[in-house]
């Protein structure tokens, strides 16, 4: 199948990318740098020419609440007045376990209105909501300093390793269209605050991390439960302690970091 991977060049779209290629299809990664802009229509028509399936896993490249509900609402539309035009067969798009249950933070009420479109389009659906990237734990400390410290809220959560977000999007891709949702997540739960403590341990970073029940994740107040995904959740095979032993996990920061908001005025963002 040839599949198009929106976003093709990031964290998740890169291993997509080479993981549907193994499998033998014809996988394409579609992103600004590759030609093709799904908030401007460059370069859509053209590579979605016989194309079965779209996969994005594009991600906003600012962080206020106009911008991230612009993009998510015009590339949207975008992508899929673009796919009906080329009779695409299934749009599988990626997003975050718990989105309906934040609507308090911009950026949840973007990956919301996104959802809604692909809900709403004649094309065939599949939305995966993955938990949130052992590769975004210090990223989530930077993002949640006060007074020289992290904060966050100490609440449940099942984080995953991005090879088996990768994994998991790549078995919905080839599938039948779900015309719904599938979670995925990582194979234990852990304290929001616990983890990112023994992240920051692992790279030696000396900051001390605070359990703080008023820190916002993503602008959105959160409960014990809010991050954790349903018991049909498929669940990934790597284990964080496994994790920190790979490669991936000697790379102390990543590109964009995704958000636990210390402090109600902060402007960080999740995902
Ligand atoms: N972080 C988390 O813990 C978490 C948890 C669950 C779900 N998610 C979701 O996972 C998805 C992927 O995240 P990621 O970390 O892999 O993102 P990433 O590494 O930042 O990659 C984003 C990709 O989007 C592309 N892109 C940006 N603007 C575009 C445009 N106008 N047209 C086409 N492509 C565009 C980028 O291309 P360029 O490099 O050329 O700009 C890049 O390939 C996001 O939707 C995120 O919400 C994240």
């Amino acid at each position: 199948m040839k599949i198009v991977v929106i976003g093709g060049t990031g964290l998740i779209g890169s291993k997509l990318v080479n993981k549907l290629s193994q499998q033998g299809h014809e996988a394409i990664a579609a992103a600004p740098n590759t030609g093709v802009n799904t908030l401007t229509g460059e370069g859509l028509a053209e590579v979605l020419k016989n194309a079965s399936v779209v996969v994005d896993v594009s991600k906003a490249p600012s962080w206020g609440d106009a911008e991230v509900l612009n993009f998510f609402e015009t590339s949207t539309r975008n992508l899929l007045t673009n796919e009906a035009a080329a009779k695409v067969g299934h749009h599988v798009a990626l997003s975050v376990v718990g989105t309906d249950r934040l609507s308090e933070s911009g950026y949840f009420r973007a990956k919301i209105a996104q959802e809604k479109l692909i809900k709403e389009s004649s094309i065939p659906y599949s939305i995966v909501h993955a938990t949130q990237f052992f590769e975004f734990l210090k990223g989530l400390a930077d993002i949640s300093m006060a007074d020289n410290k992290v904060h966050l809220p100490h609440v449940l959560f099942q984080p995953m390793a991005a090879d088996d977000v990768a994994t998991g999007v790549a078995k919905v891709a080839v599938g039948s269209p779900v015309k719904g949702t599938v979670e995925i997540a990582g194979p234990e739960e852990f304290r929001l605050d616990d983890l990112v403590r023994r992240r920051l341990a692992a790279l030696k970073d000396p900051r001390e991390v605070v359990a703080d029940p008023n820190a916002l994740y993503s602008g959105a107040k959160i409960s014990e439960r809010t991050l954790l995904p349903g018991k049909n959740a498929r669940l990934g095979e790597t284990r964080f302690e496994t994790w920190l032993t790979q490669p991936a996990a000697q790379i102390p920061s990543a590109p964009q970091p995704a958000g636990v908001a210390a402090g109600k005025d902060s402007r960080q963002k999740a995902g």
